[in-house]
């Protein structure tokens, strides 16, 4: 088997900065411990998201040049949406300025005070939104998703009992609408199979309940049924990614992630009456319906973008380089949530850094170290994140698991760089006793982890 390269050359370059352990550790200490607060020019690999940081194709360049800026009717406009409905089969598309603007609209209509959503995991934004509207957000992963060893191939998949039970116990009306994230980032980058998405459609049938997808990485979920699931070995990434769509009432996308664009997003349903009132809203804070808050030139790059993610070998070379980095930290005997997630490796801190409590915030001490030895930036997921205190009883509340995740964006790191990221790790690795564990000093009370400030123990 040879090596898988990377499906591309390279026909413009960005110099990154190399700087000193001793610059390194300046710049953390004046970022007060919190890699988000360190300026993107003193990282030497950023593995922060893979949202909105793709390297664009020649193609996507020349759409730019060709977007049509016309405020109504743009032909750059009428692109994008026939190629967004020929891939996705839905008919109504409107544009936004990125995912959360879908879902703040999906859910100012469907959510609202007494409704439960359910979803495998709500990534951060979209359990916001549906907070933000009075509706619950519940969780129904299967077990499995919540095992960082467990290595099932569609960890992303809703448990079908929990859903059962859970539109026993709360009733149908009061559920307006199934959601099933692809793949599930905050459940570690892991897909969802089509036979997980079938049953999910079989009992919103029976019930009468709409059924929607968060849809950003689609096309790696489909990738990974291409791969993994019984029967789907012969079948083409865009009729997988077909069927897919074809089971669902509607999707919310960022088109940061597999729209390999660096702004934009999409609310795609078939319901006549539901994309009225949306497009009434898209109005409101977004733009007129064929732009929706985008430059023309924008919407080109989308309908490029689109297209170009469900290149097969692209495809095939993203999987592989993200499992490769995860390989390479297995081998230095680091732990990883297993298997390797479509879009990036979540590194178990708490393992990591198994010498700290929770209180002292492995995760994010295991990112401060990344970057002062390896100049490489990352994004903690864990006590920082999650961590809150209980109002009744006054105690910190701890979620289950310490993670750091490394997410790769696409098209733009070698496997070089992979090489280096997991050379740096490993060599921090056998001295890991020695990071110092951290605490808060100042912090806003919601979304803490962004401006979080902190200080050594
Ligand atoms: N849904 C999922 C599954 C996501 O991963 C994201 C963004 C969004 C919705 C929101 O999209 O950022 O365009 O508004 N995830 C990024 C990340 C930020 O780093 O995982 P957005």
């Amino acid at each position: 088997m040879k090596t898988i390269i990377e499906p591309f050359r390279i026909k413009m370059v960005e110099p990154i900065r190399l700087t000193t352990i001793e610059e390194r550790q300046a710049i953390l200490r004046a970022a007060h411990f919190n890699p988000f607060l360190i300026p993107a020019e003193h990282v030497l690999i950023d593995l922060l998201t893979d949202s909105g940081t793709a390297a664009m194709s020649s193609e996507q360049w020349a759409g730019m040049l060709r977007g049509d800026e016309s405020y109504a009717g743009a032909k750059s406009w009428y692109r994008l949406e026939e190629t967004i409905q020929r891939i996705t089969g839905m008919p109504h598309v409107l544009p936004t300025h990125q995912g959360r603007a879908s879902e703040r609209i999906l859910f100012e209509l469907l959510g609202g005070p007494g409704k439960v959503v359910p979803n495998n995991n709500h990534f951060d934004t979209t359990r916001a939104n549906v907070e933000h509207s009075g509706a619950e957000a519940v969780e129904l992963v299967i077990d499995a998703g919540k095992d960082p060893q467990n290595r099932h191939p569609f960890k992303g998949n809703l448990d079908i009992g929990k859903l059962e039970r859970l539109i026993g116990e709360v009733g149908a009306a009061r559920i307006p609408v199934v959601m099933v994230t692809v793949t599930n980032n905050s459940g570690g980058g892991q897909p969802v199979s089509l036979e997980n998405l079938r049953a999910v459609r079989a009992v919103c049938d029976r019930h009468g309940l709409p059924f929607f997808l968060d849809a950003c990485r689609f096309a790696e979920n489909a990738c990974f049924i291409k791969m993994r699931e019984p029967g789907q070995q012969d079948h083409s990434v865009r009729d997988i990614v077909r069927e897919m769509f074809d089971l669902a009432d509607g999707a919310t996308i960022s088109a940061k992630k597999d729209g390999l664009v660096n702004i934009g997003g999409l609310l795609l349903m078939r319901d006549d009456a539901l994309a009225t009132r949306a497009n009434n809203l898209l109005i409101l804070t977004e733009g007129f319906i064929t732009y929706g808050g985008l430059a023309g030139r924008d919407l080109e790059a989308m309908a490029q973008g689109f297209e170009e993610v469900l290149d097969e070998h692209y495809l095939e070379y993203r999987l592989r380089s993200v499992a490769y980095l995860g390989e390479g930290l297995q081998r230095a005997g680091v732990r990883i949530i297993e298997p390797p997630g479509g879009h990036a490796i979540y590194i178990d801190a708490a393992h990591f850094c198994e010498h700290l409590p929770v209180d002292q915030f492995p995760g994010q001490a295991l990112l401060c170290e990344l970057y002062r030895s390896g100049g490489i930036r990352a994004v903690e997921i864990g006590s920082v994140m999650f961590g809150h205190t209980d109002p009744a009883t006054g105690t910190t509340i701890h979620p289950p698991m310490e993670l750091v995740r490394l997410a790769i964006p696409r098209r733009v790191y070698t496997q070089s760089h992979i090489d280096y990221v997991i050379e740096a790790i490993a060599e921090i690795f056998p001295r890991r006793r020695a990071i110092r564990g951290l605490r808060i000093t100042q912090a806003p009370p919601v979304l803490r982890h962004f401006t979080a400030q902190f200080a050594e123990v």
